[in-house]
């Protein structure tokens, strides 16, 4: 038997200071896909994710909230662990930098690099960004300005005592390296940017920080805590069995990918390769940047006030749909903005009338023409060779696109494999073919043929959509779909005849777009998603972002309920100086008549948005506390137009 081949895949570990966000799940589900892949095609994979725990950032956040460190970060833990369950993330590991395994590594790799001479005692002076525990040196912050080119938020003066990493010490050697290895840095873009990067000169790295204490000890002077990156970097090598596993270490490492976001490529691809160099170990073998998932042009972030939980998308449309939609919508490498209308379109389109309506005619033909038990194919016309070689290069393009990475093009061309097969269906028309006796073996041949079909198609989607795919083979009437390989669905004709099938219900509901796109789940960027009841208060901003939210005293004129949907009322607004039309979900709590003639709080300023196809113009203030009750901000007796602020 051949050696498998081990496959060694990664995702950031993050950083437990806040609950993670769609784009946070983007990311882990690319490499979630990415690792089911090669356990199909029989690789040995080890998949890692985890929490980056240490650092000021943390610290901070801990004491704001009144906590131990270690208390605040074991609680989001939890949650980071429960939103992977309900994600389905097969990671086969979870690392925790406050591990002790991981410690030992850490203060091992400083020693080493220490003990190399690559490491000397200074002092920092510069600009720090705490959120992106970042060090920014003057030459590579736009014309003086001390904000954090990566998030744009102010970068802090830091003066403090530090060891620092020779990192100019191995630029040559670092450009020599990227030059043999062209395909380390993916994609080329980035690959280009770091070179730039390097080329434009490095400067010495600090690598710990006496300002305070969360972190892991330098492991000869304990006044100092290895720096964050430093530390978080080394994860790769503690999971991968750098201490405690020699045999796992010789066989996962080097990692095969880092899969990142884009922000943090410099960091995986110039800070992690040098301190590999520095302590002699081999390189990884590629890191990936993909991009960002934005709302509305911008990227998510708590203090934008545009995240999306992914956590209710999942319990409302379940996890395959949207790991489903984040794969297909977004192509690897670029960004992609997420819209709940596009989510909904794809689940009805794609997963519900494309693949969910093939298992289901298909399966309800068998029941009926054939009692539920699939005879073999007897009667062969032209047209099924043409779905049969259909199936099996679709099976072989999916795994040379899969295995590039290109899963959007991978779910392409199985896309193209579910919509053939549909169109099979119409083509041979197995009703006809049921009213004539004569044609029996034909009707048994064709139901084959799209039984056929469907076991490859179920194997092809199961990286992307693990639960459906797995729904589908039993419906099939098939099992063991822990144990099939990618080998197996690229020859045609192994559905076993005589097979009994198990129809079940839809794999996908279909849904109504203008009830789920409502105010509450606002079309472009679903920022209400997010429940408000129990939300931390947001974090600080200054008087001039506030201000720049345009909040006016209106009359409501008229008011009525709006047709098809239950939850939405049409108001006309009087803000003084013009008339506006307002669309607010809150018909379930106030009637028309209870609004009119009352003066509200309006923003007035908000991009314009379409509910249920009606135009609205601003949005009212409400007050609620997430278990619903509602109420709007009456301030009666002011002047229509008055500013509130
Ligand atoms: N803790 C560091 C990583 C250390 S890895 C040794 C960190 N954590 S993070 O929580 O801020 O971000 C983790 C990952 O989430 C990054 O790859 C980042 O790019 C990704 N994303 C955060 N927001 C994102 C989007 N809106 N879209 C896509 N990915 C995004 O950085």
């Amino acid at each position: 038997m051949p050696k498998k081949k081990s496959y060694y895949i990664t995702t950031p570990i993050y950083y437990p200071s806040a609950k993670l966000h769609i784009g946070h799940t983007y990311c882990t589900t690319i490499a979630d896909s990415l690792a089911r892949f090669h356990r199909l095609r029989g690789d040995d994979v080890f998949f890692l994710t985890g929490s980056d725990e240490h650092g000021q950032k943390i610290q901070r956040a801990a004491e704001a909230k009144g906590m131990r460190p270690i208390e605040y970060v074991d609680g989001i833990v939890i949650l980071f662990k429960e939103l992977w369950k309900k994600l389905n993330i097969s990671n086969d590991d979870f690392i925790r930098t406050t591990e002790a395994r991981h410690e030992k590594v850490v203060q091992d790799l400083m020693r080493r690099s220490y003990d190399n001479g690559d490491i000397y005692k200074s002092e920092y002076e510069g600009w720090y960004c705490t959120p992106c525990e970042t060090f920014w040196p003057e030459n590579k912050l736009p014309d003086g300005e001390h904000v954090c080119p990566d998030c744009g938020r102010p970068l802090e003066l830091v003066k403090e005592e530090s060891y620092f990493l020779r990192m100019n010490k191995y630029a040559d050697k670092w450009l020599k390296f990227i030059e043999e290895n062209p395909d380390f840095i993916q994609p080329e873009s980035r690959r280009n940017e770091m070179i730039a990067f390097v080329k434009s000169g490095l400067e010495d790295l600090s690598v710990s920080r006496t300002s305070f204490d969360w972190g892991i000890k330098v492991p000869w002077d304990q006044k100092h805590v290895v720096y964050v990156w430093f530390d978080a970097l080394a994860n790769y090598l503690t999971a991968a069995g750098y201490f405690d596993d020699p045999e796992k270490f010789k066989k996962f490492w080097p990692a095969d990918l880092h899969l990142v976001g884009k922000e943090i490529v410099r960091f995986h691809t110039i800070i992690w390769p040098i301190m590999l160099m520095s302590c002699g170990l081999p390189l990884p073998k590629k890191v990936f940047g993909h991009g960002w998932l934005i709302v509305d042009g911008t990227k998510m972030s708590k203090s934008l006030g545009n995240v999306v939980d992914p956590i209710p998308l999942i319990e409302r449309y379940g996890a395959d749909a949207l790991r489903y939609y984040l794969l297909k919508e977004v192509r690897l490498g670029q960004d992609g903005n997420f819209s709940l209308t596009t989510f909904i379109n794809r689940i009805n389109s794609d997963l519900a009338n494309d693949l969910g309506n093939l298992l289901q005619r298909t399966l309800a033909m068998v029941e009926k023409y054939e009692k539920g038990v699939v005879a073999g194919p007897t009667v062969k016309a032209p047209l099924d060779d043409e779905l049969a070689s259909l199936a099996v290069t679709t099976a072989r393009e999916y795994e040379a696109y899969m295995d590039d990475m290109k899963i959007d093009d991978a779910l392409n061309v199985t896309w193209g494999l579910i919509r053939r097969s549909n169109k099979y269906i119409d083509e041979t028309m197995p009703w006809v073919l049921a009213k004539d006796a004569a044609q029996q073996g034909r009707l048994e041949t064709v139901l084959y043929n799209l039984l056929e079909a469907l076991r490859i198609i179920a194997v092809l989607v199961s990286p992307v959509v693990p639960l459906s795919a797995a729904e589908m083979w039993r419906q099939l009437g098939l099992d063991d779909f822990a144990a099939v390989r990618l080998a197996a669905v690229q020859v045609w004709g192994q559905y076993p005849a005589g097979t009994h099938i198990a129809k079940g219900d839809a794999l996908f509901p279909r849904y109504d777009l203008a009830e789920e796109v409502t105010e509450s789940k606002p079309e472009e960027t679903a920022v209400e998603l997010v429940p408000a009841a129990k939300e931390p208060i947001k974090p600080e901003i200054t008087i001039d972002r506030f201000s720049e939210t345009d909040l006016r005293i209106g009359t409501v004129l008229a008011c009525e309920k709006m047709p098809k949907t239950a939850k939405l009322l049409k108001l006309q607004v009087d803000l003084g100086s013009e008339k506006r039309q307002i669309v607010s979900g809150i018909a379930k709590y106030y009637k028309p008549e209870d609004l009119i003639g009352h003066q509200v709080i309006v923003v007035t300023n908000l991009k314009p948005a379409k509910l249920c196809g009606v135009e609205s113009y601003g949005m009212l203030l409400a007050a609620s506390d997430g278990n619903d009750n509602l109420q709007v901000v009456f301030v009666d007796g002011m002047a229509a137009g008055s500013r509130v602020r």
